[in-house]
């Protein structure tokens, strides 16, 4: 308890050590008022950046780092009052148009002003969306916000008050690495979200991110720097945040994995589950796949719903069987390849055909997510046919190989028998010197 107040203190005084310098570098010029990049400085940033050690010093300080400064903004944007009166009853006078702190639904009308207006982002940012606000009140955020939960997101629990940054920027809280860690401040804190609900009536959980942190997608965005992996926002949206509803879930993982959402349409499944690819995979924790998952041993899916004797399961069976196959097959023809391509034989046709074959097992393990063996059979009789000719070739090659050692055995004899004739009759002709 003691430790955390002296570090928050020494903190604090790091801060403010740094609030003051900075007011004293950047606020020196009352009169001047502008700075080297030529933003005017407003009264209010003016007195605010000079106040010291208070919580009203801070807001100037952070602004300078912000994107709307930037963009020649300041102060009375968001707030109201007149930038131009050094004396805070005047700044803040019943006729200037001062609001104050904003606060709850306040806060997103102060941004919406201008990211719903086409006009003014058209000037500034030709390209930007204009629908946050439009998005953000179809959110759980929104709604619970509306019914009087203070504790949801509004956009300042995203991007910060001051000292916004743009998107794109790696230390914006919403870049795709920062995500996660902005949405857990609130939602894997127990103590914040308790009574909490979701729309069943049961607690929210607190274990998104601990599942996510599990996944192969924040492996693979993390560790494997794919930036097209999934976070929190691309799963549920940007500004719209909600579960994905019933029958919406594939489409969500369709975003990206879109074969799959395809072929899962045509399924049995499609019509029954709620949750469509959750089901096996799971939401958050979403786990490297294997061919283990399918069929009816240990590790597959396929039996917490089916059990033996019945059609699904039988499928599974039958599917597994096929892919287990392709998959044997294939290696067994990359050994022989890799064997005739060791004694320098070409096989770069094989080997080409190999990848092929490879595509076709790829494209099996997408298949089987429209549950339908008449649907993977061709596929994998087309994989196996592949195999089946460079299994032909491969054989082949390697009896050409045999040809090839037999005639290279012949003419080593001759050649042997060549150098013991000459041997013999040097000799020969040496004894016939040395003999008087
Ligand atoms: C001469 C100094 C001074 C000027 C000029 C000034 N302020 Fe302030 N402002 C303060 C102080 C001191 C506070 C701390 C709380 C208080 O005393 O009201 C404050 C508080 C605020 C707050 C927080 C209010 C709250 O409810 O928490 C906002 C927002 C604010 N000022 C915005 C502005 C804006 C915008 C301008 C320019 C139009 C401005 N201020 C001009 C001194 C000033
Ligand atoms: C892009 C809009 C925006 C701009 C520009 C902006 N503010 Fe704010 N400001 C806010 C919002 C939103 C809050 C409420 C923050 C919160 O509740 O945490 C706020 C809060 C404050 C507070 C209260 C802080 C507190 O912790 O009680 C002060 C003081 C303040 N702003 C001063 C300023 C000053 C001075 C400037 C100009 C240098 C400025 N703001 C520019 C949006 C803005
Ligand atoms: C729950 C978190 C969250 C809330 C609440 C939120 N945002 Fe965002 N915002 C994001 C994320 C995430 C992005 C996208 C970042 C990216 O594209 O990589 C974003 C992007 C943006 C952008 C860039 C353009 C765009 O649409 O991609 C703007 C502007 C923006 N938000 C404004 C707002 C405004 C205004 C509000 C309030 C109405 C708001 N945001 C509320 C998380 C949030
Ligand atoms: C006075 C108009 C105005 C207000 C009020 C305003 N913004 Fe902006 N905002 C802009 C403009 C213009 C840009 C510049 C767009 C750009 O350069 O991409 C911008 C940029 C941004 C960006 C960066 C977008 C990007 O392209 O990466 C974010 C995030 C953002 N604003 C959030 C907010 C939030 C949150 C609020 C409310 C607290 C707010 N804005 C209030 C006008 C405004
Ligand atoms: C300021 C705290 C806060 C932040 C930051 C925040 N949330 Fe929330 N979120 C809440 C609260 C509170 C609820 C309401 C819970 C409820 O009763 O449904 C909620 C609800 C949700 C829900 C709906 C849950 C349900 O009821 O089914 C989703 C989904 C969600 N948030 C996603 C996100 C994502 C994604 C992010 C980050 C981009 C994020 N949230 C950031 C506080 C926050
Ligand atoms: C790969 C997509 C994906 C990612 C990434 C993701 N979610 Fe979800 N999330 C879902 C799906 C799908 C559901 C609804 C699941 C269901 O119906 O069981 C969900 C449900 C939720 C809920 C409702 C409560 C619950 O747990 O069921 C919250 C809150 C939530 N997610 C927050 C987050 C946060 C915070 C992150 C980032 C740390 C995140 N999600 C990342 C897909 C995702
Ligand atoms: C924003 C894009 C995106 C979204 C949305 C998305 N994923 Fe992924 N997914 C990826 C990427 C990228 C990988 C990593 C591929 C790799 O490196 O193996 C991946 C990997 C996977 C894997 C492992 C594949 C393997 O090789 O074993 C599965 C299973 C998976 N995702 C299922 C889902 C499910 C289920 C959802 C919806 C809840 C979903 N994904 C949403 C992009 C996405
Ligand atoms: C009925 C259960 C089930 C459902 C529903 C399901 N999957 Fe799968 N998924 C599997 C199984 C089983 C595998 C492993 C196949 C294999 O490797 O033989 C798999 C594998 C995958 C892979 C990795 C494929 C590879 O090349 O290794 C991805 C990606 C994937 N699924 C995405 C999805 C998406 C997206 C959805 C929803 C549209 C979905 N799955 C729905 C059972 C399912
Ligand atoms: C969440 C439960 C669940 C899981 C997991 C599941 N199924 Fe199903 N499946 C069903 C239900 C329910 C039906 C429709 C009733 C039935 O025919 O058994 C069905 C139907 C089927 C059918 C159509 C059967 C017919 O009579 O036409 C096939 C094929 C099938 N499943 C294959 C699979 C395979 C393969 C897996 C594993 C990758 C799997 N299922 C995983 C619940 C599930």
């Amino acid at each position: 308890m003691r430790s955390h107040r002296t570090i928050g203190a020494w903190l604090a005084r790091g801060v403010w050590a740094a609030a003051v310098l900075l007011a004293l570098v950047g606020g020196q010029d009352a009169a001047e008022a502008a700075d080297q990049t030529g933003h005017v400085k407003t009264q209010c940033e003016i007195c605010h950046s000079g106040l010291g050690r208070t919580a009203a010093a801070l807001p100037a300080l952070q602004f300078r780092q912000d994107v709307h400064a930037d963009k020649g903004f300041t102060c009375v944007d968001c707030h109201g009052g007149d930038p131009r009166a050094a004396d805070k009853q005047q700044a803040k006078g019943p006729s200037t148009g001062y609001r104050g702190r904003p606060t709850g639904a306040g806060i997103v009308t102060t941004c919406a002003r201008c990211h719903s207006d086409a006009e003014l982002m058209r000037r500034y940012a030709p390209t930007q969306r204009i629908d946050q606000a439009s998005e953000y009140a179809t959110s759980v955020h929104a709604r619970r916000l509306a019914a009087g939960d203070a504790r949801v997101a509004t956009c300042i629990s995203c991007h910060g008050a001051h000292g916004i940054r743009l998107v794109s920027d790696a230390k914006s809280p919403v870049y795709p690495l920062n995500v996660a860690t902005t949405c857990a401040a609130c939602h894997a804190n127990e103590a914040y979200m308790k009574g909490e609900r979701l729309a069943g009536g049961a607690q929210l959980p607190t274990n998104q991110l601990h599942d996510y942190q599990a996944s192969i997608h924040y492996r693979a965005l993390t560790k494997g720097n794919d930036l097209s992996a999934p976070t929190c926002n691309d799963c549920h949206g940007n500004h719209g945040a909600a579960p994905p509803g019933v029958g919406a879930v594939a489409n969500v993982c369709g975003t990206c994995h879109a074969v799959f959402a395809a072929r899962f349409e045509q399924s049995t499944h499609k019509q029954i589950f709620d949750r469509a690819c959750v089901e096996c995979h799971g939401n958050h924790a979403v786990q490297p796949s294997s061919d283990e998952m399918l069929g009816s041993g240990a590790k597959a899916v396929c039996v917490t719903c089916h059990s033996p004797g019945d059609n699904g399961l039988a499928a599974a069976d039958k599917m597994r069987g096929g892919i287990e196959r392709l998959k044997g097959d294939i290696a067994h023809a990359r050994a022989l390849v890799d064997r005739v391509a060791n004694q320098g034989m070409e096989v770069s046709d094989q080997a080409l055909a190999l990848g092929e074959a490879g595509n076709r097992l790829t494209l099996a393990r997408t298949e089987i997510h429209a549950a339908n063996p008449a649907s993977l059979d061709p596929i994998v009789a087309e994989g196996l046919a592949i195999v089946a000719g460079v299994d032909t070739a491969g054989q082949a090659a390697l009896a050409e190989l045999r040809f090839r050692r037999k005639g290279l055995f012949g003419s080593l004899a001759a050649i042997l028998v060549v150098v013991v004739a000459l041997g013999i009759k040097i000799r020969e002709l040496d004894r016939a010197r040395r003999s008087p």
